[in-house]
C-alpha cells in the first residue's frame, strides 16, 4: 500500500477511535506507537523516501502522529476522570443485609446471675486474674501443704525457692472477696465475676480457664437462715417459681459450716433424666459461713461480723439453662454454636 494511503486509512481509525476501558486506550497506543506500531513503522519506511514527496508525506506523517497522540491522551483522561460503568452505582440491586451478631452464652449466663444478686442489694466487685498466693489460699485458710496449691492444680506465674507468697493465676474468684475485706468494713455485700484457671486436661467436662460468680455477704449476725434464703431466691429466679434447694454438708478451708447447693432438676422435674444421672438434682453451688479466722486474717473483727459466701462456675449455670453439654464448646467460637443463641439477651 502506498504510504500515502496508509496515512489516511490510519487518520480515519484515528479519528473514529473510542474505548471503554483505559485498557482499550492503552492496547490502541501501542498498536500505533510499539516497537512494530503502525506509525513507527511508517517512521521507518519514511527514512527510505527522498525527492520531493518527501516534504509533503513528512508533514502528513506528523499531523497523524500529534493526532493520535492526543486521541490517546484525551480518551486517557475521560476514563480516568469516570469510573468505569461496572462500578457505578446500580440502585435495582438488592442491598447486602447487615448480619446482627448475638451474645456469647457465658457472657448472657454471667449477666443474668448477677441481675439476681443486683436485686437483692449485691454489687459486683472485679479483681486481678494475676493474683499472689495470699490472696487466693493464705487469707482463705488453705494449710500449706493443700493440695490445691499443688502445681498440678495451679498455674504459678513465678515460683522461687522459699517464696512464701508466689505469683499465680486465680483458681477462684474468692480473691476478689479477699481484696474486699482487706479494704472495707462491713456491711459487704458483693457477688465477683472473673475467670479463673486450673491446671486440667481440657475435654467435654473439665477445662483450664472458666468463669465463676461468687459472692459474700459480711455484716452483724448474718445467719445460715440468710445464706440459705438468698441462694433460695437466686435458684426460684434462675430456674422458674416451682424449683427446690437442698443444701448437702461439704467442706471448704474457708467457710464453717459448709455446703453444696443442689437445685431439682428443672428439665425433669425432680423425677430422673439423664442430665441429673437420675438423681433428680442437680449440683450448683458451693456455700457456707465464712470462717471466722478468715475475717481475722482481713482484720474483720470476727467477734463483731459474721457472714455467708458462695461460688458458682458459669458454664456450668450455662450448660443446665441452654443444655450444651461438652464445655469447649464455649471456648471455640465456633459461629454455627453461637449462631443458635440470638434470641438469648
Ligand atoms: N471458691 C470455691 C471454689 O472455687 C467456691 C466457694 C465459694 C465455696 C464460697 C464456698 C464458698 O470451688
Amino acid at each position: 500500500m502506498a504510504m500515502q494511503t496508509k496515512i489516511s486509512a490510519l487518520l480515519s481509525e484515528v479519528e473514529s477511535f473510542t474505548a471503554s476501558s483505559l485498557h482499550e486506550v492503552e492496547e490502541f497506543r501501542v498498536k500505533l506507537f510499539g516497537k512494530k506500531g503502525e506509525v513507527t513503522l511508517l517512521f521507518d519506511e519514511f527514512k527510505q523516501v527522498s525527492g520531493e514527496v518527501k516534504r509533503e508525506l513528512g508533514k502528513k506523517i506528523n499531523e497523524l502522529k500529534s493526532k493520535a497522540q492526543d486521541r490517546v491522551s484525551e480518551l486517557r483522561q475521560a476514563l480516568e476522570a469516570s469510573p468505569s460503568p461496572t462500578l457505578l452505582l446500580d440502585t435495582s440491586r438488592p442491598g447486602s443485609a447487615d448480619s446482627v451478631g448475638t451474645r456469647h452464652p457465658i457472657a448472657s449466663a454471667r449477666s443474668e446471675i448477677l441481675n439476681i444478686f443486683r436485686q437483692l442489694g449485691f454489687t459486683v466487685a472485679e479483681g486481678p486474674e494475676i493474683e499472689d498466693d495470699r490472696h487466693v489460699f493464705g487469707a482463705l485458710n488453705f494449710p500449706p501443704e493443700h493440695p490445691a496449691r499443688d502445681m498440678q492444680d495451679t498455674f504459678f506465674i513465678e515460683k522461687r525457692e522459699g517464696d512464701d507468697n508466689p505469683v499465680l493465676l486465680r483458681t477462684h474468684t474468692s480473691s476478689i472477696q479477699v481484696r474486699a475485706m482487706e479494704s472495707q468494713q462491713p456491711p459487704i455485700r458483693i457477688v465477683c465475676p472473673g475467670r479463673v484457671f486450673r491446671n486440667e486436661a481440657i475435654s467435654a467436662r473439665a477445662h483450664c480457664m472458666f468463669h465463676q460468680v461468687e459472692g459474700l455477704y459480711v455484716d452483724h449476725s448474718v445467719s445460715f437462715a440468710d445464706l440459705k434464703q438468698t441462694l433460695l431466691y437466686f435458684a426460684k429466679e434462675l430456674f422458674g417459681a416451682n424449683v427446690e434447694i437442698r443444701l448437702r454438708p461439704s467442706f471448704f478451708p474457708f467457710t464453717e459450716p459448709s455446703a453444696e447447693m443442689d437445685v431439682s432438676c428443672s428439665i425433669c422435674g425432680g423425677k430422673g433424666c439423664n442430665i441429673c444421672k437420675g438423681t433428680g438434682w442437680l449440683e450448683v453451688s458451693g456455700c457456707g459461713m465464712v470462717d471466722p479466722s478468715v475475717l481475722d486474717a482481713c482484720k474483720i473483727d470476727s467477734q463483731k461480723y459474721s457472714g455467708f459466701a458462695f461460688g458458682m462456675g458459669v458454664e456450668r449455670i450455662a450448660m443446665l439453662k441452654y443444655q450444651a453439654r461438652d464445655l469447649r464448646l464455649y471456648f471455640e467460637n465456633d459461629v454455627r454454636f453461637l449462631r443458635q443463641f440470638t434470641a438469648v439477651v
